[in-house]
């Protein structure tokens, strides 16, 4: 009779081999995988009731998951296996504005704002005025560019998870030909991701927090450069050092400056206190295959 040892390298070698034929990178990746958990089972002892437990949380993640209901991607992040694969799909130049996870909270159809204009449309919160460059890794303007943002309200949602379609808190606008842009949105607020259902169950269960600390999110686009996702996080947020999904970099961490009411930079005229942030971007060349 095989001993135990042996009998655990015979199968993990068995289902290596099945993937033989497999077209070359799909070999590559199923073999790595197969070995890692396999390696992962055996160094943890893995019990049957474990591995049952697994299934279900599996299978409830699946019952849970919808159109707009992402639970694996949440699982994804929680686990840092989404900022693992954005760190190594990241462009190699360092002076490129670092990204982080996009979230589930974007949506197709955001307004239109123009330069200055205002992207809360009846979310709440402080005011806020944004401004800033997009630059390419030369130093040079890229007007046109794209600049999709959104961000919760002060109470932590976003206008999707609220009853109805009403467009708040998110927007687009194109950048002025001399790179800058601006525009006003709300003071962003701490909030928690998704925590009711099974990745909420395992937070807990791990003594987790599932606060992210208060971010804004960026999507930049313009041809000829690489997408850029990112956010601005808020300077001082308490949760800065526990981000539930491990998407905080120093290089995004921005003050909001808060200023009395009275004439904005923007020369508008403001009748209640209000805060600012800039944030200047700098996208990589996209790099063609
Ligand atoms: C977000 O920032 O919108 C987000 C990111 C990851 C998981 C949940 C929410
Ligand atoms: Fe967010």
């Amino acid at each position: 009779m095989t001993d135990r040892h042996t009998r655990e390298r015979l199968v993990t070698a068995e289902v290596e081999a099945s993937f033989a034929d497999a077209p070359p990178r799909l070999r590559e990746v199923m073999s790595s995988l197969v070995r890692h958990l396999h390696a992962f089972a055996g160094e943890v002892r893995l019990t049957e009731e474990e591995w049952q437990r697994g299934i279900d949380f599996l299978t409830r993640a699946g019952h849970i998951t919808t159109a707009t209901r992402q639970e694996f991607i949440l699982l994804s992040d929680v686990l840092g296996l989404s900022m693992l694969t954005i760190g190594i799909n990241a462009p190699e130049d360092e002076k490129a504005t670092e990204s982080t996870v996009f979230g589930p909270f974007f949506v197709d159809d955001a307004p239109r704002i123009p330069q200055g204009g205002d992207i809360a449309q009846g979310a709440k919160g402080a005011p806020c005025h944004v401004s800033g460059t997009v630059r390419n890794t030369s130093g040079a303007a890229v007007p046109g560019a794209r600049i999709d943002v959104w961000e919760a309200d002060e109470d932590g949602f976003y206008d999707v998870q609220y009853e109805g379609d009403r467009r708040a808190g998110r927007g687009w606008l194109t950048v002025n030909d001399d790179g800058s842009y601006h525009f006003w949105s709300v003071l962003p607020s701490p909030y928690p991701i998704p925590h009711d259902g099974p990745v909420g169950e395992l937070l807990e269960a791990a003594h987790r927090s599932p606060m992210r600390p208060a971010h804004l999110h960026f999507r930049v686009t313009a041809p000829g450069y690489a997408t850029l996702v990112t956010h601005i996080f808020v300077s001082g947020d308490p949760h800065l050092s526990s981000d539930a999904v491990f998407g905080v970099k120093d290089s995004l961490i921005v003050d909001a400056t808060e200023h009395p009411a009275g004439r904005a930079p923007d020369g508008s005229d403001r009748d209640r206190p209000y805060y600012s942030m800039t944030f200047d971007i700098v996208l990589a060349q996209e790099i063609r295959p």
